[in-house]
């Protein structure tokens, strides 16, 4: 039975992970989920695995070095796979030292403990240890060009305070690897959308505005193009990359679907139109008269677009599911959770709401 420490797993990609792999795995894995539980982690996620015996959730900070041993201490991990992060870009640039503390020092935490448990001899590990990094295509920057694509030897240039941190924990990975000989792979990955996404990211917060009738906020000219996958693929590829990658190496995940952030706007009020029946409330709220240009984003990116050559040739992953079919099981998903969207955006997401969206809100 093999030990996964899953590292902000009452998050968004780490809950979609956690149950992929439960479900694969079934008893042949156990999990430790160490999280923090801050505004975007939610155990309401897990409660289908807290019944199980090989799930276990431990609540605790990982900048925090004691708790960190004792996790290592308690259970034989034999693989991280490190989701944990601070990990929204506008949250970034109001205030940026919670992004420097959880993803830069809070890697290193995980780093210097999986190593002092890890190391047998200098540069020689236990059997079969491996630390997974999971990492964003934002740290290779922005693409101009339309033909040009991040490949996993793009050179790093972030530019918000997120992306920055996230590169510098890429390379306090890339440079345990190469001091230590530490087994580790880095993958970065393009912008993820599905089940259980905080309303704070674009297609979430799209999806609960429409059906409320609220305005859809669109950055600058809504014409800034991200590459979305369908968290499923991701977490499958994550899999994957640790049952069949090269050790030490680097992939890039991403499907090749590009689309402009305004044609994300317009087919969710599409997909809406499509799912709710005729006769539900909501579908009088659901009009394009919603879609709101506001000051852009800070530093906003232009485009990220990955090309997942690498992945595909090495280890045979690309993605299964088509957006249109993806939006779909999305939307739906949001239908029938409705008392998680009312759960996640009570309270304290309120204050940040008004207070990112009033008037000259950054
Ligand atoms: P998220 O914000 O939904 O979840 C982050 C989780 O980490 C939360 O459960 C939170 O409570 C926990 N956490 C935060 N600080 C912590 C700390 N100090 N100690 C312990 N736990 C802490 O994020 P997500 O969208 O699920 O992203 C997960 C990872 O994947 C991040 O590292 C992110 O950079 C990366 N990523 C995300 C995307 C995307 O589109 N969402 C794409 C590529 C890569
Ligand atoms: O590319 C991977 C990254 O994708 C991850 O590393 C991040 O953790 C994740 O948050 C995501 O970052 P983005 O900044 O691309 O995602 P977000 O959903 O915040 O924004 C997507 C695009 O939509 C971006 O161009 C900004 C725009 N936007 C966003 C919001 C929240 C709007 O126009 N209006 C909005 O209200």
């Amino acid at each position: 039975m093999k030990t996964y420490l899953v590292t902000g797993g009452a998050g968004f990609i780490g809950t979609n992970y956690i149950h992929y792999m439960l479900a694969k795995y079934g008893e042949k894995i156990r999990i430790i989920n160490v999280d923090k539980l801050t505004y975007a982690g939610n155990l309401e996620n897990l409660k289908d695995a807290e019944r199980l015996d090989n799930y276990e959730f431990v609540k605790a900070d990982i900048c925090d070095k004691e708790a960190v041993d004792k996790i290592f201490q308690t259970y034989d991990i034999d693989r991280v796979v490190h989701f944990a992060a601070e990990s929204h870009v506008d949250r970034s640039i109001k205030d940026p030292e919670i992004f420097a503390k959880t993803n830069i020092l809070g890697t290193l935490v995980l780093l210097i403990t999986a190593r002092k448990y890890w190391e047998v001899s200098d540069g020689e590990y236990k059997e079969g240890k491996k630390f997974l990094h999971v990492s964003t295509d934002e740290v290779y920057g922005s693409l101009e060009n339309d033909t040009d694509f991040f490949y996993e030897t793009t050179p790093y240039a972030p530019h918000s305070p997120y992306s920055a941190s996230k590169a510098s924990s890429d390379m306090l990975v890339q440079a345990y690897i190469d001091t230590y000989r530490f087994p580790a792979n880095i993958t970065n990955c393009s912008n993820n959308y599905g089940p259980y996404q905080f309303p704070e990211k674009l297609i979430p917060l799209v999806i609960n505005n429409a059906l409320n009738g609220k305005k859809l906020p669109v950055y600058g000219d809504g014409k800034n193009i991200r590459d979305w996958l369908f968290v499923e693929d991701h977490v499958k590829g994550l899999d994957a990359v640790q049952e069949k990658g090269r050790l030490y190496e680097k992939y890039n995940i991403g499907g090749h679907n590009e689309k402009q952030n305004i044609e994300i706007i317009k087919i969710i009020l599409d997909t809406l139109l499509e799912m709710l029946p005729e006769t539900d409330a909501r579908r009088k709220n659901i009009s394009e008269k919603l879609i709101t240009y506001v000051e852009d984003r800070k530093g906003h990116d232009r485009r990220y677009a990955i090309a997942p050559d690498k992945i595909q040739r090495d280890i045979g992953w690309t993605p299964e599911t088509h957006f249109e079919e993806g939006i779909k099981k999305t939307v739906q998903w949001y239908l029938e959770n409705e008392d998680w969207m009312e759960n996640v955006t009570s309270g304290a997401y309120q204050k940040y709401y008004e207070e990112m969206y009033s008037t000259g809100r950054r």
